[in-house]
């Protein structure tokens, strides 16, 4: 064990995003002895990328809103397969940890009277979303951090986790890298915290940073927790679409929220042809009522660019498939045409939308507040992860909890925007109060030294390999494939057929390698994130080719309706002794009297 550097914690946090810090700073309260790791830099996570609020029943601007509303909504948006329990405790808190995060410095948009301000998002029935213009995950980060910081947490910055370590069936810690010098870490801890965020760069257009990974997801896999719901991807409607280096960067639902709309190249708004049955009486059926509806008037039904991402991002496919689309393969965002109606727009959309207006500035050379942006859609969010515990965030392997994008259950068949960052700090919170008392519960496990050196000595394979096989040819074409055949829509030759491919990308990755040395070599890092990116890209790949049906984002041309049958059951994907890759069927979990009255009343 001399060849590591060796650390011993009570509890190991993996990842530093919004869950990661939330988890961190509850188990340092909880008074026991915490390391976070992040794989980047502090600061950098995906956090950043919810840009347009936080969801929170708060009611600052509607009274009508309540807790009840916001689960219902959440539930509705999943299409009722979310684990209803944590649909409950994540409506219930949310509103108390936002305004903790205010207590903790984070400076919101106000409304006239000096309450948090709050804005409108698809799928929630009011204006929900507290936000800090569109920079909301960016000042939750920068709160969580400085927060954290001053509480003496210690911070592993580059460091990248290969494999969890276990002691018998319970986890014990973690081996590592550190990113820049090359040697290994590692982590002896009585409880882990998972909390990487998610699996976005196993397709080619996504939001997500080199980060996502899916290392989470796989690392908790191979340790023997169940994955559950890795069937739906969530594809945000509004990606950048140019310039081609650009392409996938997030285009806030905000935009949309201050009253932007969609339309296609022949100049009409198409999501107006189409409205679902779940939302048709909540939803405006012509353009004034629709703006009066962003505009806060309480008698008008939002408009139809407010539907929840999965059918938004379906209907520009559709216009783009059609020929209707814009000249770079997406359709137009006009937030500019609000001049129609307000006298000082361009400087209403500068103030709400600051993000907005520089991206395009100075990456596309467009002037939102003049001209339409194009847009199409990106791999955001994964609503498939870890199955844990409602109320403690454990999974199914004793000492292993996860929070945030990584763990399953609350989102269902499809996310909520802003739903993600309350996320974050209502389980990020509970995670780390649970891990915590597991930690001091169960005292110290033992370390495998065998294990250890097993798996440091499978982490440099790559270099015994040499170069000959690029890892980044086989990221690209991985990508490429899962894009292609288990995207936005998806039938069942095309998912088979990528489970045969994967195969033998499985095969492949055996062979990838890497030149020169240990300090800083991305080849390295890629041969071994991609063992990752192919475990979580079958796990998605074998539960979508399992659900034969259309619910929420998993969206199949050969079973288009949603069935009453599929509703019955959530997938769980495992390890089987055999070392192959099992997706069980499970019952979803059925409300309580009391939540079934709740959806009842606010159908
Ligand atoms: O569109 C957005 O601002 C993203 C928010 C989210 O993913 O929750």
């Amino acid at each position: 064990m001399s060849d590591y550097q060796s650390f011993e914690c009570d509890v190991l946090v993996i990842g530093a995003g919004g869950a990661g810090l939330r988890a961190a700073i509850e188990a340092s309260a909880g008074g026991v002895r915490v390391i976070c790791l992040s794989k980047s830099l502090l600061g950098k996570a995906h956090t950043v990328m919810a840009e347009g609020g936080v969801a929170a029943a708060m009611a600052n601007v509607d009274e009508r809103d309540s807790w009840k509303v916001h689960f219902a909504d959440t539930m509705r948006g999943g299409q009722y397969v979310n684990n209803p329990r944590m649909a409950e405790l994540h409506a219930r808190e949310s509103p108390a940890r936002v305004l903790e995060l205010e207590k903790w410095g984070a400076l919101f948009d106000r409304t006239k009277d000096g309450r948090i301000l709050q804005r409108n998002f698809g799928g929630h029935a009011y204006p929900r979303l507290a936000h800090v213009g569109d920079r909301t995950g960016l000042e939750m980060i920068r709160t969580l951090q400085d927060h954290g910081v001053h509480q003496g947490i210690d911070f592993h910055m580059e460091t990248t986790v290969v494999t969890l370590l276990k002691d018998g069936e319970r986890v014990c810690g973690a081996l590592a890298y550190d990113r820049d010098r090359g040697y290994f870490k590692l982590y002896r801890a009585n409880a882990v915290v998972l909390a990487t965020g998610g699996i976005g760069r196993s397709f080619q257009v996504t939001s997500n940073s080199w980060e996502g990974t899916g290392d989470g997801h796989a690392l908790a896999y191979h340790a023997g927790a169940d994955l559950l719901d890795m069937e739906f991807v969530q594809f945000h409607p509004t990606g950048m679409v140019w310039p081609p280096s650009v392409r996938g960067i997030l285009v806030t639902e905000g935009v949309r929220g201050e009253g932007g709309v969609l339309r296609n190249n022949q100049g009409r708004r198409f999501m107006f042809d189409d409205i679902p049955e779940l939302y048709r009486n909540q939803t405006a059926d012509n353009e004034e009522e629709g703006w009066r509806y962003t505009q806060g008037d309480k008698s008008a039904r939002r408009p139809p660019e407010l539907l929840t991402r999965d059918h938004v991002a379906r209907c520009i496919n559709r216009e783009v498939k059609a020929g209707r689309g814009s000249p770079h393969g997406g359709v137009y965002l006009d937030i500019a045409w609000i001049k129609q109606k307000l006298p000082n727009a361009a400087e209403h959309i500068r103030k709400k939308l600051p993000s907005m207006y520089h991206q395009f500035k100075h990456l596309a050379d467009l002037d939102i507040t003049k001209e339409p942006m194009e847009v199409g859609p990106t791999t955001h969010y994964m609503m498939g992860g870890v199955r844990v515990d409602a109320d403690t965030q454990m999974s199914s392997v004793p000492g292993l909890f996860a929070a945030g994008e990584v763990a399953a259950g609350l989102h269902g068949a499809n996310r909520l925007g802003g739903n993600s960052l309350s996320d974050l700090i209502v389980f990020g919170k509970r995670a780390g109060e649970y891990a915590a008392r597991f930690a001091r519960e169960h005292g110290a496990a033992k370390l495998d030294a065998a294990k250890v050196d097993a798996a440091a000595k499978a982490a440099l394979a790559p270099f015994e390999r040499g170069p000959a096989h690029n890892p980044f040819t086989l990221q690209h074409e991985l990508q490429e494939m899962m894009q292609r055949l288990v995207g936005i829509v998806r039938q069942q030759e095309e998912m088979e057929q990528a489970i045969e491919e994967l195969q033998h990308m499985k095969r492949r990755v055996q062979q990838v390698g890497c030149a020169g040395h240990r300090q800083y070599n991305p080849a390295w890092h890629t041969c071994l994130d991609l063992e990752h990116m192919l475990t979580v890209s079958e796990a998605i790949a074998r539960a979508a080719a399992e659900r034969k049906e259309s619910r929420g984002a998993h969206f199949r041309e050969d079973y288009p309706e949603k069935s009453k049958e599929w509703g019955r059951y959530n997938l769980v994907v495992r390890k089987a002794a055999d070392g192959s890759m099992a997706v069980e069927r499970v019952p979803v979990i059925e409300p309580s009297a009391e939540l079934k009255q709740v959806i009842e009343e606010n159908r």
